[in-house]
Parts: C-alpha cells; sequence; structure tokens
C-alpha cells in the first residue's frame, strides 16, 4: 500500500488509474479503524479495480465544546490494517495541505435542523466542505459511507447530486459488536459499565420499531423510548426520533420507508445508532 500525503502526488496518482481505465472506490475516514470501516473497505474491494482509503481528522467538523485532540489515533495498527484488506492507496494529508488559507465552505443551505445538526450545529458543514474536497482530490467512481450515520449520508448523497460530482455514493449497513452495539471510534471512551449498558440503545430502538409498526404515534414512541433508556442505564437521551427514510422530513402517510433514530450520552460520549422500518 502507497501512504501520500501530498494532494498534488495523489492527483499523479489517480490520473495514472484514470488513463488504464480503473475504477476507483473511496472510503474517506478519521482513522482510528474499526470493523465497521473494514466493511466499506471490503465493499469497495469487491466493486472497485483500486481502493483508496483516506485518513484525516478533519479539524472543522468538531465543534468548540468538542475534543479534537483527544480524538482516538492509531495510524501504525490503521496502516496495518489497510495493508491486510489490500487497499491500494492510502491518502494522510495534514491539516496545512488540506486547508492552508481557506476561505470557502460547503453548507447545506435548506438542511433543517435536526437530530445530530440540532446539538451539533456546524458539524455538517464541516463534513461536507471536507467530503467535496476530498471527491474533488481522489475523483473516485464509487464512494462509501455507513448507514450509521445516516444523516451525513443523507446529506452527502444530497450534495453529490446538487454539486454534479461525477460518482456513486454506496450506502453500507451498520456493523455491530456481539451485543448489538453499533460499532464506533468513540466506544473506547466508554467506562466498562457505561459500555456494558450501551447496548440499551439498539435494544430500545428494536422495541421502538415494533411499537412503530404496531401503529404507536411517533411521540408516544419516542417518549416510551427515551424513558426505558433512562430508567434502565445511566444514558441521558439526545434525541429518540422518526423521521421518513428518503428524505428526512416528518412522518406522513404517504412514506412507507422510515427511520428510528438514537442519540445517547453516556457521561461524556454521546453514541449514535439508528434502525429502518418498512411499512
Ligand atoms: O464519518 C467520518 O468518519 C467523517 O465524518 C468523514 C466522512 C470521514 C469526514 O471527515
Amino acid at each position: 500500500m502507497k501512504t501520500i500525503g501530498k494532494i498534488n502526488r495523489i492527483i499523479k496518482e489517480r490520473e495514472l488509474l484514470k488513463s488504464r481505465n480503473l475504477t476507483i472506490g473511496f472510503v474517506p475516514t478519521m482513522g482510528y479503524l474499526h470493523n465497521g470501516h473494514i466493511s466499506l473497505v471490503r465493499k469497495a474491494k469487491s466493486i472497485s479495480d483500486r481502493v483508496i482509503v483516506s485518513i484525516f481528522i478533519n479539524p472543522i467538523q468538531f465543534g468548540k465544546n468538542e475534543d479534537l485532540s483527544k480524538y482516538p489515533r492509531s495510524l501504525e495498527s490503521d496502516k496495518k490494517k489497510l495493508d491486510e484488506e489490500k487497499v491500494d492507496i492510502l491518502f494522510y494529508p495534514s491539516q496545512n495541505e488540506m486547508y492552508k488559507d481557506r476561505i470557502t465552505k460547503v453548507s447545506a443551505i435548506k438542511h433543517r435542523p435536526i437530530l445530530c445538526e440540532k446539538t451539533r450545529p456546524d458539524h455538517f458543514d464541516g463534513v461536507l466542505t471536507v467530503v467535496a474536497k476530498l471527491f474533488n482530490i481522489i475523483s473516485p467512481d464509487f464512494a462509501f459511507f455507513g448507514e450509521k450515520d445516516f444523516q451525513q449520508l443523507f446529506l452527502v448523497t444530497k450534495m453529490t447530486k446538487d454539486l454534479n460530482f461525477n460518482l456513486k455514493i454506496i450506502p453500507c449497513p451498520i456493523v455491530r459488536e456481539k451485543d448489538k452495539l453499533a460499532m464506533s471510534s468513540r466506544n473506547v471512551y466508554l467506562s466498562s459499565k457505561e459500555r456494558s449498558e450501551a447496548p440499551i440503545i439498539y435494544n430500545t430502538l428494536l422495541y421502538a420499531k415494533k411499537l412503530f409498526v404496531e401503529g404507536v404515534e411517533p411521540k408516544k414512541i419516542e417518549e416510551i423510548a427515551k424513558k426505558l433508556i433512562e430508567e434502565n442505564s445511566s444514558g441521558k437521551v439526545d434525541y429518540i426520533k422518526i423521521y421518513d427514510g428518503k428524505t428526512l422530513d416528518e412522518v406522513s402517510e404517504n412514506s412507507r420507508d422510515y427511520r428510528i433514530f438514537a442519540a445517547v450520552w453516556f457521561g461524556k460520549t454521546r453514541l449514535i445508532d439508528n434502525i429502518r422500518v418498512i411499512k
């Protein structure tokens, strides 16, 4: 695997691949790779001729109260994992390389302040800005995003269409630990008590899904789920919400495809998860 930190060098590599008519699959990450990331890499390998992974801890998607300096890092073991998966190129740029003299950002103008946007204002502007840059730098044919960060996947898919990026976004299913906790780089922050309690998120989503299928009102389900989590664990619910899974609009009679979303604080760690419901 080649590791490249400079934008002009990776553009040369990409042009070489394109001149040979090879398709590029791209997996953007912030490192500290777990099996969720590896599932994206494997999917990328299965449908692309060459795979490029980026590791860049993107400072502009962290809020003022979110500790960027404490975000977990593990470059050497990440490289080893990517090597084992036979990734072709790791793009590992510095902050300076990505953002020196930047005066531009990409922003979703009509996105309602719901779900994570409400708790993390500006977060998605940071995500969209870096993803747009990475798409321009790598020029992939396919880009792979996990469904755990569903709002991110939704906004990146919209941006790709709105800004006419010539690539296909491939959504990939959530990967879970044995006890069904969704895999996340942030799970490492949990104390052993919090870690043992955290699967309550998915179990509650399963219960909420059952209620929703039975016809219980979304507002009522959101209340029941919050109570369940807060009365049976140390978790504090940031949100439990049900939205149309295609548009992220409020639940309406016209839709059949929904998602139930949860964000729960365990101590200082905020975990997110979601589940699809077809009605
Ligand atoms: O999901 C992530 O790890 C990040 O938000 C992403 C897409 C790599 C952008 O920094």
